[in-house]
C-alpha cells in the first residue's frame, strides 16, 4: 500500500516566513502594497499578478516536487475552494484538488452537479474533505445555527442524497434536512468516479457520521498515543457498520538540514507570539479544537515548553493562526516521526508550511525522498489518470 501525500494550499494569503508572521504579503489578507508579491503595487498602480496566480505557482510547484495534491481550506476568510479548484485544474496535470466544504451550505443535487462536472472537466482530480463546522463566529457568519451534533446529522444526510443522484437514476429523498424529487444527474455528467471523502471531527457525533462515510478520516496532529486511541475509536466503530476508512493527518513541518537550524526558525517567529491565539481557535464548539487546546500549557516560559514528544510542537497557532501540531527538526527526524506515523496506521498526510511556496520545493526535495519513493502514491498508479487529458 503506498501512502498518499498531499500539500496545503493557502487559500487566505500567505505571509513570506514565520519570521514575519504579522505581514502577510501574499493574497487577499494583506491587501495591496509595494513589495507584495499578490497582489502588488508597482509605480503607484497594480502590477496585475493576483492570488490566483501565486496559488497557480504553489500548485505547480508541489505538484512537481511530488504532491498528489492539494488541500483546499475553506472558512471566512478564505477565497472559495470550488472556484479556486477549476481554475487551477487547468494550471496542472495530474495534482488532484481536496476541496472542503460544509454540506449544510448547498443543496446536495447542485453539488452532484459541480463535482460531476469538476471529475469531467479535470479527469477524476476532486477529493472531498467533508468539514460540518466547529460552531461559534465563523458558523454564524454563514447564518448556521443548527446545533453541533445535528450538524453532522445533515452532513450523513447530505451524503446520502449526493450519492443517490450520482449514478443518473431518478432519486427521491424527503428528509430532515433536505428534499429532492426524481432527481437525477444527466447522462453526460452521470457516471464519473465519485471523489473520494476526507471526514473531520473529533466529537462521538463526527466519529459515528465518519463510520458511515469516510474513506480517510482526517484529524489534525497530536501527540502520536492519543492519535492512535482516535484512530482506534474510529475504526471499531465503522467496524460494526462493515467499513474500514483509512487515516490521514494534517500536520505542519518545519524542517531544516540541521535540528538546531530549524529550531532557530521556531525561536525567531516566538519574537511574535500571540498567547491569545489558542483561546481563540477554541471558541465554537468544535470537540476536536477543544483536544488540542488541552494540550497547549496555561503557563510557558518559552518555545521548547510546546514540545509534547521529541519534534512534535504544539505553538504553530501561536506564531501564525491554523492548527497548533506540527513537526520541528533536521530533514531525517522529520521523516524519522512521519515513519512512526505511517507504522501507527496513517495511509494520507496533508503537509503544510510557510511561505507554501518555497516550503513545498524543499519538502518535496529533501523529506519526501527519505520516506522512499516507493512508499508514496504517484499520480500514474491512480485511476485519476485514467480519465487525464
Ligand atoms: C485537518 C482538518 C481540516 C479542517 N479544515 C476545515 C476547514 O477548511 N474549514 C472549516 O470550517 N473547518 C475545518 N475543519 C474543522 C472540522 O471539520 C470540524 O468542523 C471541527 O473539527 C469540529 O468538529 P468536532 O466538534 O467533531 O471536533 C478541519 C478539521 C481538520 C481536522
Amino acid at each position: 500500500m503506498t501512502i498518499d501525500i498531499y500539500w496545503r494550499i493557502g487559500m487566505e494569503g500567505d505571509h513570506a516566513s514565520l519570521r514575519t508572521p504579522r505581514r502577510y504579503n501574499r493574497g487577499n489578507a494583506g491587501g495591496y502594497g509595494p513589495g507584495n508579491i499578490a497582489p502588488a503595487v508597482r509605480g503607484g498602480e497594480l502590477d496585475g499578478y493576483s492570488y490566483i496566480d501565486h496559488v497557480a505557482a504553489v500548485a505547480r510547484a508541489s505538484e512537481s516536487a511530488g504532491f498528489l495534491g492539494g488541500l483546499l481550506p475553506s472558512f471566512p476568510v478564505t477565497e472559495d475552494p470550488w472556484a479556486f479548484a477549476a481554475a487551477l485544474a487547468r494550471e496542472t496535470t495530474t495534482y488532484r484538488f481536496m476541496v472542503a466544504f460544509q454540506p449544510g451550505f448547498l443543496h446536495p443535487v447542485q453539488a452532484a452537479r459541480m463535482s460531476a462536472s469538476l471529475q469531467r472537466a479535470t479527469g477524476g482530480r476532486l477529493v472531498y474533505n467533508i468539514i460540518s463546522g466547529g460552531g461559534g463566529p465563523a458558523q454564524l457568519w454563514w447564518g448556521d445555527k443548527v446545533s453541533h451534533d445535528d450538524r453532522y446529522a445533515r452532513t450523513s444526510e447530505f451524503l446520502d442524497v449526493l450519492r443517490g443522484v450520482w449514478d443518473g437514476r431518478p432519486y427521491t429523498h424527503d428528509g430532515r434536512f433536505f428534499h429532492t424529487e426524481a432527481a437525477a444527474l444527466p447522462p453526460g455528467l452521470a457516471g464519473q468516479p465519485f471523489p473520494e471523502v476526507y471526514f473531520s471531527g473529533s466529537s462521538g457525533a463526527a466519529v459515528q457520521a465518519a463510520g458511515r462515510h469516510a474513506d480517510y478520516y482526517l484529524s489534525w496532529l497530536e501527540p502520536f498515543a492519543d492519535l492512535r486511541a482516535k484512530f482506534d475509536g474510529v475504526r471499531a466503530h465503522a467496524e460494526k457498520l462493515g467499513r474500514t476508512p483509512k487515516f490521514a493527518v494534517r500536520i505542519d513541518i518545519l524542517a531544516r538540514h540541521t535540528e538546531e537550524a530549524a529550531w532557530d526558525e521556531i525561536r525567531k517567529g516566538w519574537a511574535f507570539v500571540d498567547r491569545e491565539a489558542a483561546n481563540r481557535a477554541a471558541q465554537g464548539d468544535s470537540v476536536g479544537a477543544a483536544r488540542i487546546k488541552g494540550w497547549v500549557p496555561e503557563t510557558i516560559t518559552g518555545y521548547r515548553d510546546l514540545e509534547v514528544q521529541p519534534n512534535v510542537w504544539c505553538g504553530f497557532s501561536l506564531i501564525r493562526g491554523g492548527p497548533a501540531f506540527g513537526l520541528v527538526g533536521s530533514y531525517e527526524q522529520v521523516a524519522q516521526r512521519l515513519d512512526e506515523l505511517i507504522d501507527l496506521g496513517v495511509d494520507a498526510f496533508i503537509l503544510a508550511g510557510n511561505p507554501h511556496l518555497e516550503e513545498a520545493y524543499r519538502v518535496g526535495e529533501e523529506v519526501l525522498p527519505l520516506l522512499g519513493r516507493s512508499r508514496l502514491t504517484t499520480p500514474d498508479a491512480t485511476p485519476a489518470l485514467t480519465h487525464a487529458h
